[in-house]
């Protein structure tokens, strides 16, 4: 399984590649993800990534395409998560895959509107540690503030304040767009309502993009 989930900030690309990672044994790869636990870790990487994050930017191309270099050294099947996320991202990504002889299954544009985003984004916490988000509106923890897996406490994202959310949907319009007419080109697009319930969303991803896949190990 070869797959990369793109669109907006909030549209559930993060909640939908945990549940079929689990369930296909491919490797979630979250450029998010990593960045935050680059920060958290206070590496070169989090410094210089830190600043865009913060103001809700994009981090430079080069210093992600490193980074999903070194992911993709070790694996075949993945599930990427908020890459690419510009037409030299989604370019690098092919020329990646292209020295390794593997081809995209498909990309998975999730089809949501700015209103119900802000929403979720605004009520989205998160277990730091292991990436289960819940949302206090949708998919509550049964207990406030605490991980009904684990037991820890969850936490908002600094990035997901509204100002910062808004100008994370401006630069999802302005760089990553362009993306859909990319695969679309190419004839990889497929597409889901993002603004269905969770359970419906994984269906209709392994209707249009998992179905034909066999069972992949990671
Ligand atoms: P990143 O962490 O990738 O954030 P994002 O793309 O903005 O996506 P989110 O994680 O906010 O949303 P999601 O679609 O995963 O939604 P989720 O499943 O959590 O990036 C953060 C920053 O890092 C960027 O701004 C940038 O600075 C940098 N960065 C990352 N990648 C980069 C790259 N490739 N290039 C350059 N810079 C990069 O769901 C959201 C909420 O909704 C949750 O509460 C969830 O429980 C709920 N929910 C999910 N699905 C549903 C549903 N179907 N119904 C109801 N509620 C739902």
């Amino acid at each position: 399984m070869r797959l990369v989930f793109l669109g907006p900030p909030g549209a559930g690309k993060g909640t939908q590649a945990r549940i079929l990672s689990e369930r296909f044994g491919a490797r979630q790869i979250s450029t998010g993800d990593i960045l935050r636990d680059n920060q958290e870790r206070q590496t070169d990487l989090g410094h210089m990534a830190e600043s865009y994050m913060q103001r809700g930017d994009l981090v430079p191309d080069a210093l992600i395409v490193k980074m999903i270099e070194a992911e993709l050294a070790e694996c075949s099947n993945f599930i990427m998560d908020g890459f690419p996320r510009t037409v030299a991202q989604a370019e690098a990504l092919d020329a990646l895959l292209k020295e390794r002889r593997l081809a995209l299954d498909a990309a998975v544009l999730f089809a949501a509107n700015p209103q119900t985003l802000v929403a979720r984004l605004t009520s989205r916490w998160t277990n730091p540690r292991t990436g289960r988000t819940y949302n206090t509106i949708t998919d509550p923890p049964r207990v406030p503030g605490v991980d009904d897996e684990d037991g820890g406490p969850l936490m908002q994202r600094d990035d997901d304040r509204p100002e910062t959310v808004i100008r994370r949907l401006e630069v999802y319009d302005a760089q990553t767009k362009p993306l859909v007419a990319f695969y679309r080109a190419t004839g990889r697009l497929v597409e889901v309502d993002a603004l269905q319930p969770v359970d419906t969303v994984t269906a209709q991803i392994l209707k249009v993009a998992v179905s034909a896949q066999p069972q992949a190990t990671s």
